[in-house]
């Protein structure tokens, strides 16, 4: 990675503002309020936080969650991952309920070195979306230099981004440049055969990827309900499948393009409804009958994949390859996970649902790198500079 990173500058004694992805699921309970759901993007900042504070820095952590749309909302608040941080890194983590004016000034000036503090959510306010260089600045002011450890979140141009990066000096932390070395060298440089695994509900959301690797991939092989459209594409029954019909000359487009490199499905398993309880039935591709829809991906299909992942150096997968949320329709996307972590291959797993169902099947730790992006993830593989890695200083 050619920008600079926390280990190229000096630490000791300064006030870092650390620009952190702890968009994280919260749900709330009427005995314990505010809980956070899934952790991991939390976790996964502790290294570079860890190191802060060892080479002596105060540390103000700020990050979105959620979409708000009007201004300070509880229930997008960032309070509980102050206690959750704490409880991990076994530390006090203080509480700013604002991110810039009075309130987060005066906490920060009263920051030790070894000590932390979290900011409340940056987008209360609108201009940090706007990438207003007003706000980015009130946000320099609250430190010497700016750390971006928000993989999740550098596609993002916003104030707390990209924005506040022109104002101090700007490095990367460890989770970025980690992120960086995986995704940009399965990209750029991947040991052959490179094979990319792309499912989930629609191709519009990877047209771009499925663009770029096409001429890097060794093979692209499709599932999800995005294979519908390709189905249909071809001029295939599908039936009620879901379907994206704006999406049919892109498709057409897409398999001219892709020649033998994109693989469909040869068969699929089908249901009578989108239930966990329909009735189901494996078909070959291309012969749903009326009242049908294609839930997964069949055997064959399965047994064909594994085939081609077994012989891959490099695999890359983004998105299930069926309802893996309902059991008779989770075996492509388990049987995808069982192949990628028996290959051997680097292999290289982003996007929320790809990554949970990795989780689930208790395989995560055969993978090489899970990532903490979804559409950070997808830009990279789609070979897009990220603005917030951009506005980091090169080395
Ligand atoms: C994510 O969850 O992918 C990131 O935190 C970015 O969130 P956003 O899509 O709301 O910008």
């Amino acid at each position: 990675m050619n920008k600079k990173t926390i280990r190229d500058i000096e630490l000791q004694g300064k006030h870092a503002l650390v620009r952190v992805d702890f968009n994280v699921p919260l749900s709330s309970s009427a005995t314990a309020g505010l809980t956070i759901g899934d952790d991991t993007r939390i976790r996964a900042a502790l290294p570079t936080l860890e190191y802060l504070l060892g080479q002596g820095a105060a540390i103000i952590l700020c990050s979105h969650l959620g979409r708000p749309k009007d201004g300070p909302d509880a229930k997008y608040s960032l309070k509980p991952v102050a206690g959750h941080l704490s409880m991990l890194i076994g530390r006090p983590v203080a509480f700013a309920e604002d991110c810039i004016g009075p309130l987060a000034e005066k906490a920060a000036q009263a920051l030790q070195p070894g000590e932390i503090l979290l900011l409340e959510n940056t987008r209360f306010h609108p201009e940090e979306e706007k990438n207003d260089p007003g706000m980015a600045k009130q946000l320099a002011a609250l430190a010497d230099i700016f750390v971006n450890d928000a993989f999740g979140s550098a596609h993002r141009a916003h104030a707390s981004t990209e924005g506040v990066a022109k104002f101090l000096p700007a490095v990367a932390g460890f989770l970025m440049e980690k992120e960086i070395q995986y995704l940009g060298a399965a990209v750029a440089a991947p040991a052959k055969p490179f094979v990319a695994i792309l499912g989930g509900a629609k191709i519009s959301d990877k047209i771009g990827v499925i663009n770029n690797l096409l001429t890097r991939a060794d093979t692209i092989l499709i599932g999800g309900g995005m294979a519908n459209t390709f189905f249909k594409a071809q001029g295939y029954p599908v039936a009620d499948s879901l379907v994206e019909n704006a999406a049919l000359g892109t498709a057409r487009e897409l398999l001219a393009k892709g020649g033998t490199h994109l693989r469909l499905p040869v068969d699929v398993v089908i249901g009578d409804k989108f239930e966990a309880a329909a009735a189901h039935k494996v078909m070959p591709s291309g012969t749903i009958p009326a009242g049908w829809r294609i839930l997964d991906i069949g055997p064959e299909t399965i047994a064909g994949y594994a085939r081609v992942i077994e012989a891959a150096k490099t695999v890359v997968w983004n998105g299930p390859m069926g309802v893996f949320e309902f059991p008779e329709f989770a075996k492509g996307t388990f049987g995808v996970a069982k192949a990628i972590a028996e290959s051997g291959a680097v292999s290289i797993i982003g996007g929320g649902e790809s990554v949970a169902a990795i989780q689930q099947s208790g395989l995560a730790d055969k993978i090489t790198h899970i990532s903490t992006g979804g559409g950070a993830s997808l830009e990279m593989l789609e070979g897009l500079t990220l603005p917030g890695v951009a506005a980091l200083q090169d080395k």
